[in-house]
């Protein structure tokens, strides 16, 4: 396996681990799936602003958000109504490969980047799961990622996440801001519109076995 060719505090970069052809054969996995579940657009909690990027999940899970009950998990699309389509067999084999967690994920978000979309610094926080790290997968045009802190004040640095790059943000780096500053449109030809597509595969529940789970309280012996 290719090691990291960075490591900052939990966050680890695996540049082109995914070669064109495993590129290609997850785009047009993706492209299957929005079949069943399309993009749509995410609106921020209480303002209803639409975000400028183009959503949707794949797994038992999906991350969503809307003006009525903001950011959180649920089983089915928001549109549609209906389950996320699954978890492509290569997300789950990078997860099981790099990860280093021993339950399985249960949301990929699937974030589309068209020509001037762009992230906030944020927190992944709407998940359970704080010791299982966040896993992403870049398809498409490169993106100008940057990632400080556990507080947004902390100083952040820019890193340059291209077609097949695959990083995590796990240890203290689970807890760090980050964002995506801009797309630079035409770097890779990928995806036939352009733009990019990020995959992030997350761990939202606690798993039952996990030292985590919380307790029950030990039955008193007769
Ligand atoms: C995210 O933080 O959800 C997405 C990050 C990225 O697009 O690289
Ligand atoms: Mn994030």
């Amino acid at each position: 396996m290719t090691r990291p060719a960075s490591d900052l505090d939990g966050f680890r970069l695996w540049p082109g681990l995914l070669d064109r052809a495993a590129q290609e054969a997850l785009r047009d996995e993706v492209f299957t799936r929005m079949r069943e579940g399309p993009f749509y657009i995410p609106r921020m909690p209480k303002s209803g602003a639409p975000m400028s990027v183009r959503m949707t999940n794949f797994g038992p899970l999906g991350w969503v958000t809307d003006k009525e009950q903001g950011y959180r998990y649920q089983a089915t699309h928001p549109e549609t109504g209906r389950p996320w389509a699954a978890m492509p067999p290569k997300v789950l084999e990078l997860w099981n490969t790099l990860s280093g967690y021993d339950a399985p994920p249960e949301a990929c978000l699937v974030n589309l980047y068209e020509s001037d979309a762009r992230m906030g610094l944020h927190v992944d926080s709407d998940e359970d799961a704080w010791d299982a790290p966040v896993l992403s997968i870049s398809l498409g045009d490169t993106a100008l990622f940057r990632i400080g802190g556990s507080l947004r004040s902390d100083a952040t640095r820019s890193v340059r996440l291209a077609s097949g790059d695959v990083c995590m943000l796990g240890g203290a780096a689970r807890r760090a801001y980050h964002g995506v500053d801009r797309i630079m449109n035409g770097t890779s030809r990928l995806l036939p519109k352009g733009g990019r597509l990020n995959l992030t595969v997350r761990r939202v529940t606690v798993p039952q076995s996990s030292p985590a789970a919380p307790q029950l309280p030990e039955q008193a012996s007769a």
